[in-house]
């Protein structure tokens, strides 16, 4: 079977619905023709200094939404990072191949380090796409499932695969992102022409995974839809309304052609009404099965052990593979 491998930051309490469309819910289906393997990015959550109590909390509760959203311990390896240690040692091999302009031209780095100032932003911050192609490469990964942004940072991936097999031999797989046209960029919902991020969307503007049943409700009664009241996808006069209605035929399978007819003539309330229904009925039970999984973390932290050893023993193989290449002698 071909491989599957993806990460996800554990920076928030919850994840949004920007995750979850744009890249869980591929996780969740990928893992039946895949062997799949799934992480909490622990180490790149680094970058940003967290509490440790917050970070721990976090990545349990991450884990608990990845179970909860469907991704089944037995098809799926799912893991921390930071537990699978040669994702360290080989991002420091492939940051030794990295050169500095074409790190320096991330564009996540460049916005980033732009939010907190140059010299408050880490090196860390710097190298994370590194770190991010030591994630991918090391599992030989077939398909990379990812939101638009995350593009560049794949491209780099193949990249570094590309040039560590012509310098030294046949090494890596060159890994495919795997990015659904529908819903690589879900929009913020008070600046749908942004994408919905935990880092720059205001509360109104992000619907999280994990949000109560009301409040959700009204975020999406409350998001910026646009001039006139037709119910139409038109990404350049409409981002609103086109937004939400990719968001509802994500949700409810229904085509957006069909939508648009249903909702002729109805306006926005209607429409914006069944675009919450789908989600709470989406995420009622993500939370819920999220809510029992958090209640027992000996059993949690269990599962992610066992994802750990499963992802290990691929790990270990690529990285024997890559000391030797690269001229490490063995023995240590
Ligand atoms: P992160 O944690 O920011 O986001 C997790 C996934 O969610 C996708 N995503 C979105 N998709 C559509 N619309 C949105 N508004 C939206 N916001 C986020 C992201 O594209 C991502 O797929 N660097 C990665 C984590 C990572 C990783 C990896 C991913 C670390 N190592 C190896 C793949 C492979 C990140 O920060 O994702």
């Amino acid at each position: 079977r071909p491989r599957v491998l993806s990460g996800i930051q554990p920076t928030a309490d919850s994840f949004h619905l920007g995750n979850y469309l744009g890249a869980v819910r591929q996780y969740v289906a990928l893992q039946e023709t895949h062997e799949a393997f799934y992480f909490i990015a622990d180490l790149h959550a680094l970058t940003v200094t967290p509490k440790p109590e917050e970070l721990r909390r976090r990545t349990r509760v991450a884990a608990a939404q990845l179970f909860a959203a469907g991704l089944d311990p037995e098809r799926s390896a799912v893991f921390a990072q930071s537990h699978v240690r040669e994702h360290s040692e080989l991002a420091w091999i492939l940051i030794c191949q990295t050169g500095m302009g074409e790190a320096g031209r991330m564009t996540q780095f460049k916005d980033k380090s732009a939010r907190y100032g140059e010299s408050a932003a880490s090196v860390g911050l710097f190298t994370y796409p590194i770190l991010q192609a030591a994630d991918i490469l090391i599992y030989q990964a077939d398909q990379v499932p990812v939101g638009v942004d995350q593009k560049q940072h794949l491209e780099l991936s193949r990249d570094l695969a590309q040039r560590f097999n012509n310098r030294y031999g046949q090494t890596f797989k060159v890994p495919n992102p795997y990015i659904l046209k529908e819903v690589e960029k879900i929009g913020d919902l008070q600046d749908p022409t942004a994408k919905m991020s935990k880092s720059s969307s205001s509360p109104q503007g992000i619907i999280d995974v994990l949000e109560e049943p009301g409040a959700l409700r009204k975020k999406i009664m409350r998001a910026v839809t646009d001039t006139g009241s037709e119910v139409v996808a038109d990404e350049e006069n409409k981002p609103g309304v086109t937004n939400l209605l990719r968001i509802h035929s994500a949700l409810s399978g229904v085509p957006i052609p069909e939508l648009e007819a249903r909702f002729a003539g109805q306006g926005y309330g209607a429409f914006k009404k069944e675009v919450a229904e789908a989600v709470t009925e989406t995420f009622a039970p993500i939370r819920e099965r999220t809510e029992k999984l958090l209640a027992d973390e000996a059993e949690l932290d269990r599962l992610l052990a066992a994802g750990a050893d499963r992802a290990r023993r691929v790990a270990r193989q690529t990285m024997a593979r890559v000391r030797d290449r690269i001229g490490l002698l063995h023995g240590g």
